[in-house]
């Protein structure tokens, strides 16, 4: 199996907001055969809550492939506890899951367990990001000793990420490093976003007074200001983009 053109049927696990599978449909929608089986599945209802209402969103705006798509509630840990039968899926996405799972192994097991033979796996992790070190450099200076967790060894590198897809069974294992940007146009917006929404962000801020998280968003707004004096700009990171097929 190759080219999502083929698909018969997709899961993006730790889908978020979908942005994986959105994009896949932005790219491939019109080229998939009717009948392919599409599913959007996260641990967090909250999320699968805001796919449903973009579902809604894209349906009402002629975007009829949206129809197709399923949402879960699922683990992506333990996809037999929500009866997922193996070889059920002949793609799987996983974009920024495997480093922010307790037991990312049981998921690499879990994917490959219900990918159809030759089935092919996609996934994504981050090595560095620039707006990370900014918020963690901010929090710093507010209030020593408040760093961010880095992304675990094993998914901050394209050798250690080959190595835990093919300890898990998957076979011809790629992997390479991607440069992304965070692209804004208004700094005060994607800081304060950035503070509200990033989850270890949050679990690191827990104990901050309200007048401290002010601080450390002023110190991000002035380091932004220097570097981006007309607003508008771009923080870069490095991504690692992984496949492997049963
Ligand atoms: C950083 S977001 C990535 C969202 C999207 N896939 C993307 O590439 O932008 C990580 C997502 O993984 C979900 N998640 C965390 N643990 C999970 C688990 N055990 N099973 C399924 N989803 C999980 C979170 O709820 C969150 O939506």
């Amino acid at each position: 199996m190759g080219p999502f053109a083929t698909a018969t049927s997709i899961l993006d696990t730790g889908c978020g907001v979908a942005q994986v599978l959105g994009s896949l449909l932005g790219t491939y929608g019109v080229t998939l055969p009717v009948e392919t089986r599409l599913v959007a599945a996260d641990l967090s209802p909250g999320m699968i809550s805001v796919v449903d209402a973009r579902r809604e969103d894209e349906i009402s705006a002629g975007n009829s492939i949206w129809n197709r798509v399923e949402t879960a509630v699922w683990d992506a840990q333990n996809l037999a506890a929500a009866g997922v039968p193996d070889k059920t899926f002949s793609h799987i996405t996983a974009g920024l899951v495997l480093f922010m799972v307790e037991r990312p192994r049981d998921v690499l097991l879990e994917t490959h367990r219900v990918l159809c033979d030759g089935g092919l796996f996609g996934m994504t992790s981050f090595r560095s990001a620039q707006w990370m070190d900014l918020i963690e450099e901010a929090l710093n200076a507010i209030k020593p000793g408040s760093n961010l967790p880095p992304v675990p060894a094993a998914w901050a590198s394209t050798e250690s990420i080959m190595r835990q897809l093919e300890d898990a069974g998957f076979q011809d294992v790629t992997a390479e490093q991607v440069k992304t940007y965070y692209e804004f146009e208004d700094p005060e917006a994607m800081t304060r976003f950035n503070v509200a929404n990033i989850p270890s962000v949050k679990m690191v801020t827990a104990d901050f007074s309200a007048d401290e998280i002010e601080k450390a968003i002023q110190w991000m707004l002035k380091w932004l200001d220097e570097r981006f004096p007309s607003g508008k700009g771009k923080l870069e990171g490095i991504a690692i983009i992984a496949t492997g097929r049963k």
